[in-house]
Protein backbone atom coordinates (compact mmCIF):
# COMPACT_ATOMS: atom_id res chain seq x y z
CA UNK A 1 0.00 0.00 0.00
CA UNK A 2 1.29 3.66 -1.00
CA UNK A 3 1.05 5.21 2.46
CA UNK A 4 1.41 8.86 0.41
CA UNK A 5 -1.52 8.45 -1.74
CA UNK A 6 -3.14 6.84 0.92
CA UNK A 7 -3.06 9.54 3.58
CA UNK A 8 -3.92 12.35 0.29
CA UNK A 9 -7.05 9.65 0.27
CA UNK A 10 -8.10 9.76 3.54
CA UNK A 11 -7.45 13.47 4.02
CA UNK A 12 -9.80 14.19 0.62
CA UNK A 13 -12.44 12.02 2.10
CA UNK A 14 -12.51 14.50 5.31
CA UNK A 15 -11.74 17.30 2.78
CA UNK A 16 -8.55 18.36 4.48
CA UNK A 17 -7.10 19.47 1.31
CA UNK A 18 -7.04 22.08 -1.01
CA UNK A 19 -8.06 22.18 -4.91
CA UNK A 20 -6.22 24.90 -6.86
CA UNK A 21 -8.41 25.28 -9.72
CA UNK A 22 -5.96 26.49 -12.71
CA UNK A 23 -7.71 28.76 -15.17
CA UNK A 24 -10.70 30.35 -14.55
CA UNK A 25 -12.73 30.28 -17.70
CA UNK A 26 -15.96 28.52 -19.10
CA UNK A 27 -14.40 25.12 -17.76
CA UNK A 28 -12.60 26.35 -14.22
CA UNK A 29 -15.21 28.51 -13.22
CA UNK A 30 -18.20 27.09 -12.41
CA UNK A 31 -15.27 23.86 -11.62
CA UNK A 32 -14.18 26.01 -8.55
CA UNK A 33 -17.94 27.46 -7.52
CA UNK A 34 -19.23 24.11 -7.58
CA UNK A 35 -16.57 22.22 -5.33
CA UNK A 36 -16.58 25.20 -3.03
CA UNK A 37 -19.97 25.13 -2.44
CA UNK A 38 -19.54 21.48 -1.80
CA UNK A 39 -17.42 22.03 1.24
CA UNK A 40 -13.77 22.18 -0.48
CA UNK A 41 -11.69 24.45 0.40
CA UNK A 42 -10.50 25.65 -2.52
CA UNK A 43 -8.22 28.20 -4.19
CA UNK A 44 -9.04 29.39 -8.37
CA UNK A 45 -5.70 30.59 -10.15
CA UNK A 46 -5.58 32.28 -13.37
CA UNK A 47 -2.75 34.59 -14.27
CA UNK A 48 -4.99 37.15 -15.52
CA UNK A 49 -5.46 39.02 -13.09
CA UNK A 50 -8.25 41.75 -14.64
CA UNK A 51 -10.34 38.45 -14.61
CA UNK A 52 -9.43 37.93 -10.94
CA UNK A 53 -10.51 41.33 -9.98
CA UNK A 54 -13.86 40.96 -11.81
CA UNK A 55 -14.44 38.00 -10.37
CA UNK A 56 -13.56 39.02 -6.46
CA UNK A 57 -15.70 41.93 -7.47
CA UNK A 58 -18.33 39.38 -8.31
CA UNK A 59 -18.96 40.79 -11.50
CA UNK A 60 -19.90 37.61 -13.97
CA UNK A 61 -19.96 36.51 -17.13
CA UNK A 62 -23.79 36.45 -18.74
CA UNK A 63 -23.22 32.57 -19.22
CA UNK A 64 -22.00 32.58 -15.67
CA UNK A 65 -25.09 34.55 -13.86
CA UNK A 66 -26.66 31.76 -12.68
CA UNK A 67 -23.84 31.60 -9.68
CA UNK A 68 -23.56 35.13 -9.10
CA UNK A 69 -25.50 34.53 -5.58
CA UNK A 70 -23.64 32.05 -4.20
CA UNK A 71 -20.36 33.48 -5.59
CA UNK A 72 -20.97 36.65 -3.98
CA UNK A 73 -22.23 34.57 -0.30
CA UNK A 74 -18.73 32.45 -0.73
CA UNK A 75 -16.36 35.30 -1.32
CA UNK A 76 -17.59 37.69 1.10
CA UNK A 77 -17.44 34.32 3.58
CA UNK A 78 -14.14 33.87 2.26
CA UNK A 79 -14.68 30.55 1.03
CA UNK A 80 -14.22 31.26 -2.41
CA UNK A 81 -10.23 33.00 -3.00
CA UNK A 82 -9.19 33.66 -6.23
CA UNK A 83 -5.54 34.62 -6.67
CA UNK A 84 -2.99 34.79 -9.65
CA UNK A 85 -0.96 32.52 -8.35
CA UNK A 86 -0.71 29.36 -6.57
CA UNK A 87 0.32 28.92 -3.26
CA UNK A 88 1.78 26.44 -0.85
CA UNK A 89 0.06 24.13 1.80
CA UNK A 90 0.51 21.66 3.94
CA UNK A 91 -2.48 19.66 3.18
CA UNK A 92 -2.93 17.54 -0.12
CA UNK A 93 -3.07 19.74 -2.72
CA UNK A 94 -5.14 18.72 -5.78
CA UNK A 95 -4.37 20.47 -8.96
CA UNK A 96 -7.49 20.84 -11.35
CA UNK A 97 -5.93 22.23 -14.90
CA UNK A 98 -8.64 24.17 -16.98
CA UNK A 99 -6.29 26.13 -19.19
CA UNK A 100 -6.30 26.99 -22.43
CA UNK A 101 -4.87 24.41 -24.96
CA UNK A 102 -4.56 27.05 -28.34
CA UNK A 103 -3.91 25.46 -31.90
CA UNK A 104 -0.12 24.04 -32.52
CA UNK A 105 1.81 26.39 -34.96
CA UNK A 106 5.25 26.87 -35.93
CA UNK A 107 5.23 29.47 -32.74
CA UNK A 108 3.28 28.07 -30.19
CA UNK A 109 2.51 24.20 -28.70
CA UNK A 110 -1.15 23.08 -27.65
CA UNK A 111 0.38 22.11 -23.88
CA UNK A 112 2.28 25.64 -23.68
CA UNK A 113 -0.20 26.81 -20.68
CA UNK A 114 -1.26 23.33 -19.21
CA UNK A 115 3.29 22.90 -18.89
CA UNK A 116 3.15 26.46 -17.37
CA UNK A 117 0.35 25.86 -14.89
CA UNK A 118 2.04 22.43 -14.01
CA UNK A 119 4.87 24.13 -13.60
CA UNK A 120 3.82 26.57 -11.07
CA UNK A 121 1.81 23.95 -8.86
CA UNK A 122 4.74 21.77 -8.83
CA UNK A 123 6.86 24.44 -7.72
CA UNK A 124 4.97 24.54 -4.47
CA UNK A 125 4.38 20.59 -4.67
CA UNK A 126 5.39 17.77 -1.82
CA UNK A 127 4.74 14.25 -1.58
CA UNK A 128 0.70 13.37 -1.72
CA UNK A 129 -0.07 16.05 -4.16
CA UNK A 130 -2.19 15.22 -7.27
CA UNK A 131 -2.59 16.48 -10.37
CA UNK A 132 -5.66 16.55 -12.60
CA UNK A 133 -5.88 17.37 -15.71
CA UNK A 134 -9.18 18.56 -17.21
CA UNK A 135 -8.19 20.55 -20.32
CA UNK A 136 -8.12 19.35 -24.17
CA UNK A 137 -4.64 18.43 -24.67
CA UNK A 138 -2.98 16.56 -27.90
CA UNK A 139 -1.70 12.99 -27.47
CA UNK A 140 1.52 12.92 -25.76
CA UNK A 141 0.69 15.80 -23.32
CA UNK A 142 0.15 13.45 -20.46
CA UNK A 143 3.02 11.65 -20.55
CA UNK A 144 4.71 15.11 -20.65
CA UNK A 145 3.46 16.43 -17.43
CA UNK A 146 4.73 13.16 -16.13
CA UNK A 147 8.24 13.95 -16.87
CA UNK A 148 7.78 17.43 -15.81
CA UNK A 149 6.99 15.56 -11.95
CA UNK A 150 9.81 13.02 -12.31
CA UNK A 151 12.24 15.84 -13.28
CA UNK A 152 11.61 17.02 -10.61
CA UNK A 153 12.29 14.32 -7.91
CA UNK A 154 8.97 12.77 -7.73
CA UNK A 155 7.50 9.38 -8.93
CA UNK A 156 4.47 9.91 -11.00
CA UNK A 157 1.67 7.54 -9.10
CA UNK A 158 3.26 7.02 -5.81
CA UNK A 159 4.88 10.43 -4.71
CA UNK A 160 2.64 12.41 -6.79
CA UNK A 161 -0.80 10.91 -8.42
CA UNK A 162 -1.56 12.17 -12.19
CA UNK A 163 -4.85 11.89 -13.75
CA UNK A 164 -6.66 13.10 -17.07
CA UNK A 165 -10.37 13.32 -17.20
CA UNK A 166 -11.19 15.76 -19.80
CA UNK A 167 -14.06 18.15 -19.88
CA UNK A 168 -16.98 17.23 -22.02
CA UNK A 169 -19.13 20.19 -21.34
CA UNK A 170 -21.61 21.89 -24.31
CA UNK A 171 -22.23 25.46 -23.31
CA UNK A 172 -26.42 26.00 -22.81
CA UNK A 173 -26.79 22.59 -23.37
CA UNK A 174 -30.02 22.44 -21.35
CA UNK A 175 -29.84 18.90 -20.86
CA UNK A 176 -26.52 17.75 -20.55
CA UNK A 177 -24.57 20.07 -17.94
CA UNK A 178 -21.65 19.37 -15.74
CA UNK A 179 -23.46 17.17 -12.91
CA UNK A 180 -24.84 14.57 -15.63
CA UNK A 181 -22.56 14.09 -18.19
CA UNK A 182 -20.17 10.77 -17.74
CA UNK A 183 -16.28 11.33 -17.93
CA UNK A 184 -13.34 9.70 -19.50
CA UNK A 185 -10.40 9.21 -16.91
CA UNK A 186 -7.08 8.07 -16.95
CA UNK A 187 -5.32 7.86 -13.58
CA UNK A 188 -1.66 7.13 -12.74
CA UNK A 189 -2.36 4.08 -9.81
CA UNK A 190 -5.56 2.81 -7.94
CA UNK A 191 -5.37 5.37 -5.31
CA UNK A 192 -5.45 8.71 -7.66
CA UNK A 193 -8.34 7.17 -9.26
CA UNK A 194 -10.10 6.83 -5.81
CA UNK A 195 -9.20 10.71 -5.17
CA UNK A 196 -10.35 11.56 -8.30
CA UNK A 197 -13.72 9.43 -7.88
CA UNK A 198 -14.18 11.03 -4.40
CA UNK A 199 -13.77 14.50 -6.03
CA UNK A 200 -16.13 14.10 -8.70
CA UNK A 201 -18.82 12.36 -6.57
CA UNK A 202 -19.34 16.31 -6.00
CA UNK A 203 -19.47 17.32 -9.81
CA UNK A 204 -20.54 14.73 -11.66
CA UNK A 205 -22.01 11.54 -8.95
CA UNK A 206 -18.66 9.79 -10.00
CA UNK A 207 -19.71 9.00 -13.10
CA UNK A 208 -16.10 7.92 -14.50
CA UNK A 209 -15.19 5.41 -17.16
CA UNK A 210 -11.26 4.22 -16.12
CA UNK A 211 -9.58 3.81 -19.41
CA UNK A 212 -6.07 1.93 -19.43
CA UNK A 213 -3.90 4.24 -20.89
CA UNK A 214 -3.33 8.46 -20.88
CA UNK A 215 -2.98 8.17 -24.54
CA UNK A 216 -6.73 6.30 -25.00
CA UNK A 217 -8.42 9.21 -22.71
CA UNK A 218 -6.57 11.31 -25.24
CA UNK A 219 -7.54 10.39 -28.47
CA UNK A 220 -11.47 9.88 -27.09
CA UNK A 221 -11.18 13.50 -26.19
CA UNK A 222 -10.04 14.79 -29.65
CA UNK A 223 -11.76 11.86 -31.57
CA UNK A 224 -15.64 12.96 -29.87
CA UNK A 225 -14.73 16.51 -31.53
CA UNK A 226 -13.79 14.93 -34.79
CA UNK A 227 -16.71 13.26 -35.26
CA UNK A 228 -18.94 16.31 -34.75
CA UNK A 229 -16.58 18.22 -36.95
CA UNK A 230 -16.92 15.25 -39.60
CA UNK A 231 -20.90 15.50 -39.44
CA UNK A 232 -21.28 19.11 -39.27
CA UNK A 233 -18.78 19.25 -42.57
CA UNK A 234 -21.05 16.69 -43.72
CA UNK A 235 -24.10 18.31 -43.30
CA UNK A 236 -22.96 21.78 -44.69
CA UNK A 237 -21.59 20.03 -47.81
CA UNK A 238 -25.11 18.65 -48.37
CA UNK A 239 -26.36 21.87 -47.86
CA UNK A 240 -24.89 23.30 -50.40
CA UNK A 241 -25.76 20.22 -52.58
CA UNK A 242 -29.70 20.62 -51.45
CA UNK A 243 -29.29 24.60 -52.33
CA UNK A 244 -28.30 23.75 -56.12
CA UNK A 245 -31.28 20.84 -56.18
CA UNK A 246 -33.63 23.64 -55.25
CA UNK A 247 -34.82 21.38 -51.88
CA UNK A 248 -34.32 21.75 -48.19
CA UNK A 249 -32.18 19.82 -46.42
CA UNK A 250 -34.36 20.29 -43.42
CA UNK A 251 -36.92 18.60 -44.92
CA UNK A 252 -34.25 15.68 -45.77
CA UNK A 253 -32.75 15.81 -42.56
CA UNK A 254 -36.45 15.76 -40.51
CA UNK A 255 -37.60 12.60 -42.60
CA UNK A 256 -33.48 10.80 -42.58
CA UNK A 257 -34.19 11.16 -38.27
CA UNK A 258 -37.36 8.94 -38.64
CA UNK A 259 -34.91 6.08 -38.80
CA UNK A 260 -34.12 4.29 -35.57
CA UNK A 261 -30.95 3.20 -35.78
CA UNK A 262 -27.66 4.29 -37.65
CA UNK A 263 -28.46 8.29 -38.11
CA UNK A 264 -27.87 10.80 -36.06
CA UNK A 265 -28.86 14.40 -37.16
CA UNK A 266 -26.49 17.73 -37.73
CA UNK A 267 -27.93 21.23 -38.74
CA UNK A 268 -26.28 23.04 -41.14
CA UNK A 269 -24.63 26.45 -40.27
CA UNK A 270 -21.86 28.92 -41.36
CA UNK A 271 -19.06 26.27 -40.00
CA UNK A 272 -18.35 25.42 -36.71
CA UNK A 273 -16.48 27.53 -34.18
CA UNK A 274 -15.32 27.79 -30.83
CA UNK A 275 -12.25 26.67 -28.76
CA UNK A 276 -13.30 23.12 -29.02
CA UNK A 277 -14.75 21.41 -32.30
CA UNK A 278 -12.23 22.88 -34.82
CA UNK A 279 -9.41 22.70 -32.97
CA UNK A 280 -9.27 19.44 -30.98
CA UNK A 281 -9.59 17.10 -34.60
CA UNK A 282 -6.21 18.96 -35.12
CA UNK A 283 -5.06 17.57 -32.54
CA UNK A 284 -5.46 14.07 -34.08
CA UNK A 285 -3.86 15.29 -37.23
CA UNK A 286 -1.09 16.25 -35.21
CA UNK A 287 -0.95 12.53 -33.82
CA UNK A 288 -1.29 11.39 -37.32
CA UNK A 289 1.32 13.73 -38.88
CA UNK A 290 3.91 13.11 -36.65
CA UNK A 291 3.08 8.90 -37.41
CA UNK A 292 3.93 9.87 -41.31
CA UNK A 293 0.23 9.55 -41.73
CA UNK A 294 -2.30 10.78 -42.89
CA UNK A 295 -6.16 11.61 -41.90
CA UNK A 296 -7.64 12.35 -45.04
CA UNK A 297 -11.67 12.52 -43.32
CA UNK A 298 -10.71 15.06 -41.21
CA UNK A 299 -8.34 16.97 -43.30
CA UNK A 300 -11.39 17.62 -45.49
CA UNK A 301 -13.90 18.37 -42.50
CA UNK A 302 -11.59 21.05 -41.82
CA UNK A 303 -11.41 22.79 -45.12
CA UNK A 304 -14.92 22.33 -45.74
CA UNK A 305 -15.34 24.06 -42.38
CA UNK A 306 -13.56 26.67 -43.05
CA UNK A 307 -14.55 27.07 -46.88
CA UNK A 308 -18.73 27.41 -45.19
CA UNK A 309 -18.13 31.37 -44.42
CA UNK A 310 -17.15 31.76 -48.02
CA UNK A 311 -19.76 30.05 -49.52
CA UNK A 312 -22.46 31.76 -47.22
CA UNK A 313 -20.95 35.24 -48.15
CA UNK A 314 -21.02 34.11 -52.11
CA UNK A 315 -24.85 33.21 -52.09
CA UNK A 316 -25.60 36.71 -49.79
CA UNK A 317 -23.35 38.20 -53.16
CA UNK A 318 -25.34 36.74 -55.87
CA UNK A 319 -28.73 37.60 -54.38
CA UNK A 320 -27.71 41.35 -53.87
CA UNK A 321 -26.36 41.35 -57.56
CA UNK A 322 -29.62 39.97 -58.66
CA UNK A 323 -31.58 42.01 -56.93
CA UNK A 324 -29.54 45.00 -57.71
CA UNK A 325 -29.24 46.02 -53.96
CA UNK A 326 -25.76 47.74 -52.37
CA UNK A 327 -23.12 45.22 -51.58
CA UNK A 328 -24.05 46.03 -47.55
CA UNK A 329 -24.74 43.72 -44.85
CA UNK A 330 -25.35 43.39 -41.39
CA UNK A 331 -23.91 40.22 -39.86
CA UNK A 332 -25.53 39.46 -36.68
CA UNK A 333 -24.52 37.02 -34.05
CA UNK A 334 -20.91 37.34 -33.62
CA UNK A 335 -20.64 34.43 -31.00
CA UNK A 336 -19.45 30.69 -32.00
CA UNK A 337 -23.19 29.38 -30.90
CA UNK A 338 -26.29 30.76 -29.82
CA UNK A 339 -27.02 32.37 -26.24
CA UNK A 340 -23.24 32.59 -25.02
CA UNK A 341 -20.76 35.46 -25.27
CA UNK A 342 -17.83 33.10 -25.98
CA UNK A 343 -16.51 34.70 -29.60
CA UNK A 344 -13.48 32.91 -30.06
CA UNK A 345 -12.95 31.71 -33.83
CA UNK A 346 -16.22 32.61 -34.76
CA UNK A 347 -18.01 32.17 -38.19
CA UNK A 348 -19.49 35.69 -37.95
CA UNK A 349 -16.28 37.05 -37.59
CA UNK A 350 -14.98 35.02 -40.81
CA UNK A 351 -17.53 35.83 -42.66
CA UNK A 352 -17.22 39.64 -41.84
CA UNK A 353 -13.25 39.05 -42.97
CA UNK A 354 -14.25 37.73 -46.09
CA UNK A 355 -17.57 41.01 -47.04
CA UNK A 356 -14.72 43.42 -46.47
CA UNK A 357 -12.21 42.11 -48.23
CA UNK A 358 -14.75 41.47 -50.84
CA UNK A 359 -15.32 45.79 -50.30
CA UNK A 360 -19.06 45.48 -48.70
CA UNK A 361 -19.95 47.82 -46.30
CA UNK A 362 -20.36 45.77 -43.22
CA UNK A 363 -22.06 46.07 -39.72
CA UNK A 364 -22.07 43.72 -37.06
CA UNK A 365 -24.29 43.23 -34.66
CA UNK A 366 -24.50 40.34 -31.08
CA UNK A 367 -26.73 41.74 -27.89
CA UNK A 368 -23.25 39.60 -26.11
CA UNK A 369 -20.67 42.05 -27.71
CA UNK A 370 -18.98 44.38 -25.01
CA UNK A 371 -16.68 46.98 -26.50
CA UNK A 372 -14.13 46.62 -23.85
CA UNK A 373 -12.93 43.15 -25.20
CA UNK A 374 -12.98 44.42 -29.10
CA UNK A 375 -9.42 43.38 -28.74
CA UNK A 376 -9.47 40.44 -27.91
CA UNK A 377 -12.02 39.62 -30.85
CA UNK A 378 -9.82 40.78 -33.15
CA UNK A 379 -6.50 38.36 -31.87
CA UNK A 380 -8.99 35.88 -31.39
CA UNK A 381 -10.44 35.80 -34.85
CA UNK A 382 -7.60 37.37 -36.71
CA UNK A 383 -9.55 39.94 -38.00
CA UNK A 384 -7.94 41.88 -41.04
CA UNK A 385 -9.74 45.27 -40.28
CA UNK A 386 -10.39 46.14 -37.05
CA UNK A 387 -12.21 49.00 -37.31
CA UNK A 388 -15.33 47.21 -37.65
CA UNK A 389 -18.91 49.04 -37.12
CA UNK A 390 -20.99 47.44 -34.37
CA UNK A 391 -24.64 48.21 -34.15
CA UNK A 392 -26.02 49.17 -30.75
CA UNK A 393 -29.23 47.45 -31.40
CA UNK A 394 -31.30 46.23 -34.92
CA UNK A 395 -33.30 48.87 -34.32
CA UNK A 396 -35.12 50.26 -38.10
CA UNK A 397 -33.00 53.15 -37.60
CA UNK A 398 -29.87 51.26 -37.02
CA UNK A 399 -30.25 48.50 -40.13
CA UNK A 400 -32.09 50.97 -42.38
CA UNK A 401 -28.66 52.13 -44.63
CA UNK A 402 -28.57 48.12 -45.29
CA UNK A 403 -29.86 45.68 -47.64
CA UNK A 404 -29.03 42.61 -46.48
CA UNK A 405 -29.20 41.18 -42.48
CA UNK A 406 -27.17 37.87 -42.64
CA UNK A 407 -28.57 35.84 -39.48
CA UNK A 408 -25.48 33.74 -38.56
CA UNK A 409 -26.28 33.19 -34.70
CA UNK A 410 -29.73 32.86 -33.54
CA UNK A 411 -29.79 34.14 -29.68
CA UNK A 412 -32.84 33.85 -27.91
CA UNK A 413 -33.03 37.00 -27.18
CA UNK A 414 -33.19 38.26 -30.41
CA UNK A 415 -36.03 35.81 -31.89
CA UNK A 416 -38.88 38.15 -31.61
CA UNK A 417 -36.60 41.25 -33.15
CA UNK A 418 -35.86 38.83 -36.00
CA UNK A 419 -39.24 37.66 -36.64
CA UNK A 420 -40.59 41.19 -36.63
CA UNK A 421 -37.37 42.48 -38.86
CA UNK A 422 -38.56 39.44 -41.65
CA UNK A 423 -42.16 40.10 -41.32
CA UNK A 424 -42.40 43.85 -41.15
CA UNK A 425 -40.10 43.55 -44.11
CA UNK A 426 -37.50 46.38 -42.41
CA UNK A 427 -34.93 44.88 -44.83
CA UNK A 428 -34.98 43.23 -48.79
CA UNK A 429 -32.44 40.36 -48.21
CA UNK A 430 -32.21 37.86 -44.81
CA UNK A 431 -29.61 35.26 -45.21
CA UNK A 432 -30.13 32.94 -42.25
CA UNK A 433 -27.65 30.87 -42.10
CA UNK A 434 -29.25 28.46 -38.94
CA UNK A 435 -32.46 28.40 -40.72
CA UNK A 436 -34.53 28.85 -38.03
CA UNK A 437 -36.86 31.89 -39.73
CA UNK A 438 -40.10 30.25 -41.13
CA UNK A 439 -41.17 31.80 -44.57
CA UNK A 440 -43.70 34.45 -44.64
CA UNK A 441 -45.36 34.53 -47.96
CA UNK A 442 -46.63 38.37 -46.21
CA UNK A 443 -43.45 39.59 -46.10
CA UNK A 444 -41.86 41.81 -48.80
CA UNK A 445 -38.35 40.75 -47.75
CA UNK A 446 -36.29 37.86 -49.20
CA UNK A 447 -35.79 35.05 -47.22
CA UNK A 448 -32.76 32.79 -48.22
CA UNK A 449 -31.47 30.33 -45.85
CA UNK A 450 -28.51 28.05 -45.68
CA UNK A 451 -29.46 24.50 -47.50
CA UNK A 452 -32.73 25.46 -48.60
N1 LIG B 1 -15.22 26.05 -23.49
C1 LIG B 1 -15.73 24.84 -23.68
O1 LIG B 1 -16.90 24.68 -24.00
C2 LIG B 1 -14.86 23.62 -23.48
C3 LIG B 1 -15.47 22.34 -23.48
C4 LIG B 1 -14.68 21.21 -23.26
C5 LIG B 1 -13.32 21.35 -23.08
N2 LIG B 1 -12.75 22.58 -23.10
C6 LIG B 1 -11.30 22.68 -22.91
O2 LIG B 1 -11.05 23.20 -21.60
C7 LIG B 1 -9.84 24.00 -21.62
C8 LIG B 1 -10.19 25.39 -21.11
O3 LIG B 1 -11.12 25.99 -21.98
P1 LIG B 1 -11.96 27.28 -21.58
O4 LIG B 1 -13.00 27.44 -22.64
O5 LIG B 1 -12.37 27.22 -20.16
O6 LIG B 1 -10.83 28.42 -21.75
P2 LIG B 1 -10.93 29.95 -21.25
O7 LIG B 1 -10.06 30.73 -22.15
O8 LIG B 1 -12.36 30.33 -21.08
O9 LIG B 1 -10.29 29.91 -19.81
C9 LIG B 1 -8.98 29.55 -19.57
C10 LIG B 1 -8.38 30.48 -18.52
O10 LIG B 1 -7.06 30.00 -18.22
C11 LIG B 1 -6.25 31.13 -17.91
N3 LIG B 1 -4.85 30.73 -17.98
C12 LIG B 1 -4.03 30.60 -19.07
N4 LIG B 1 -2.83 30.15 -18.68
C13 LIG B 1 -2.86 30.01 -17.35
C14 LIG B 1 -1.92 29.59 -16.37
N5 LIG B 1 -0.70 29.17 -16.73
N6 LIG B 1 -2.28 29.59 -15.08
C15 LIG B 1 -3.54 29.97 -14.71
N7 LIG B 1 -4.47 30.37 -15.58
C16 LIG B 1 -4.14 30.39 -16.88
C17 LIG B 1 -6.69 32.17 -18.91
O11 LIG B 1 -6.39 33.46 -18.47
C18 LIG B 1 -8.21 31.92 -18.97
O12 LIG B 1 -8.90 32.75 -18.07
C19 LIG B 1 -9.34 23.97 -23.06
O13 LIG B 1 -8.41 22.96 -23.21
C20 LIG B 1 -10.60 23.63 -23.86
O14 LIG B 1 -10.29 23.02 -25.09
C21 LIG B 1 -13.47 23.71 -23.29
Amino acid sequence: MNLILKKTLDDVLSKNCVIQVFGLGYIGFPLLVKLCTNGFHVLGIDNDSKKIERIQNGELLESESHLKEIVLKSIHSGELVVDIQSAKSEKPRIAMICVPTPIPTKSIQSDIFVKDAVKAFLEMAKKGDVIILESSIEVGTTQKIKSMIESMGYKEGEDIGLCFCPERIDPQNKKWNLENIPRVIYCSDDLSFKIAKEIYQYINNSNLLRVKSAEIAEVVKSFENAFRLVNISLVNELAILCDKLGINVRDVLDAAATKPFGFLPFYPGAGAGGHCIPKDPRFLLESAKKLGLEFKTLENALSINIQMPKYVVDSIESLLIEKKLKKSVIICGLSYKPDIEDMRDSPGFKIYNELTERGFQVALYDPFFKNELSQKYVIENNIKDPDFKILPNLSDDSISSYDCLCIVQHHSKLKDRLNEIYKNSKIPIIYDCQGNLRFDPSSNSTLKILGG
